[in-house]
């Protein structure tokens, strides 16, 4: 495994997150800084698969820093789920020559690498890209801030009409099954309930708060909703409100794909940046199949194995903390 890497492939996978560029720029201008030749792949293993890959300049990731989308593209790949499909991949990857790959994304983009490289001698970097941020040994995945803020912004938009009319608003964000992004932008817009994957909603005692306000006329409510919490997103808890307090003014809004897109914050081109130089340095010192993260602001590598079976920590004080603010 530990031959000399002297062309690397990069690609990004699975959902696009704002950042992912700048971690392209990153490893482009390492991997050239070092003198090796760097390949970018398009549209995530398929462009592996149907080799769908070329050559990087350092003008090729110009003027990208700034972009949210990928460049590169992203797609989740059917094909390389199957053994043939990986066997095609590797053969193109030997085409260019290339020894050595940085995979951009999420969990399920991990996998995919594990499985590749123990079944050919390609070391592999996983750089974690995804909104969701449910991924163990790091603190931070490149996007999450952006998406974030992005819900910020729009939740303390809602919070003016919700105010004008005293109508209670549930507001549902991304994370598909992690509920960061709720936790995090509700906390932040001052949501006075989150509903959350990791946790098990009380949804009588939320319906009796609401009907005791309702009594006094006023119902002007936030309440976050992550996708993927126990009633199925923003609609569905909407339905249960209704039910049990037909009086009240409800209006459900969902968020959607907005989070995904737009210029990233200065954290995440940061993240990207440091994520994006270290992979590089990583595959020059011999490392494989391990996820650069950042740890307490220090460059952290997991075996990508725990990357992906472990999912991150979940600080359960931090619904405490919305409850007595909310207060
Ligand atoms: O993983 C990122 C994410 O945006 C999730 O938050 C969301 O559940 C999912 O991707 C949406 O996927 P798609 O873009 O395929 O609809």
């Amino acid at each position: 495994m530990n031959k000399k890497v002297t062309k690397i492939g990069v690609l990004t996978s699975g959902g696009d997150s704002p950042g992912m560029n700048a971690a392209i720029r990153a490893v482009v201008r390492t991997g050239l800084y070092h003198g090796m030749e760097v390949f970018g792949i398009n549209r995530g293993y398929s462009g592996m698969v149907e080799n769908d890959i070329q050559p990087m300049t350092s003008r090729s990731v110009a003027n990208i820093i700034q972009r949210g989308g990928t460049i590169l593209k992203t797609a989740r790949s059917k094909e390389f789920m199957t053994p043939q499909g990986r066997r095609q991949a590797y053969d193109n990857l030997q085409k260019h020559g290339i020894n050595g790959l940085v995979i951009i994304g999420g969990d399920g983009s991990f996998r995919g690498a594990q499985v590749f490289s123990n079944e050919f001698d390609i070391p592999c970097i996983g750089i974690p890209g995804t909104i969701d941020k449910d991924i163990a040994g790091t603190d931070f995945t490149i996007g999450f801030d952006t998406a974030v803020n992005t819900a910020i912004e729009a939740i303390d938009k809602i919070r003016d009409t919700a105010d004008a009319h005293d109508r209670l608003f549930i507001v549902e964000v991304m994370g598909r099954d992690a509920g960061y992004i709720a936790l995090h932008s509700g906390i932040a817009t001052g949501a006075e309930h989150i509903l959350i994957p990791e946790t098990k909603t009380n949804i009588e005692e939320i319906i009796q708060g609401l009907s005791e306000k309702e009594k006094r006329q006023k119902l002007v409510n936030l309440i976050v909703v992550a996708e993927g919490d126990e009633f199925g997103g923003g609609n569905e808890v909407g339905k249960i409100v209704k039910e049990r307090l037909p009086n009240a003014d409800v209006r459900v809004c969902i968020l959607g794909h907005i989070q995904r897109g737009g210029s990233p914050t200065c954290l995440d081109r940061l993240i990207a940046s440091r994520m994006g130089y270290h992979a590089v340095e990583s595959l020059i010192q011999g490392r494989h199949n391990v996820m650069v993260g950042i740890v307490n602001n220090r460059m952290h590598y997991l075996p990508l194995d725990n990357a992906v079976k472990a999912k991150e920590k979940f600080n359960k004080d931090w619904l405490t903390i919305v409850k007595i603010l909310a207060s």
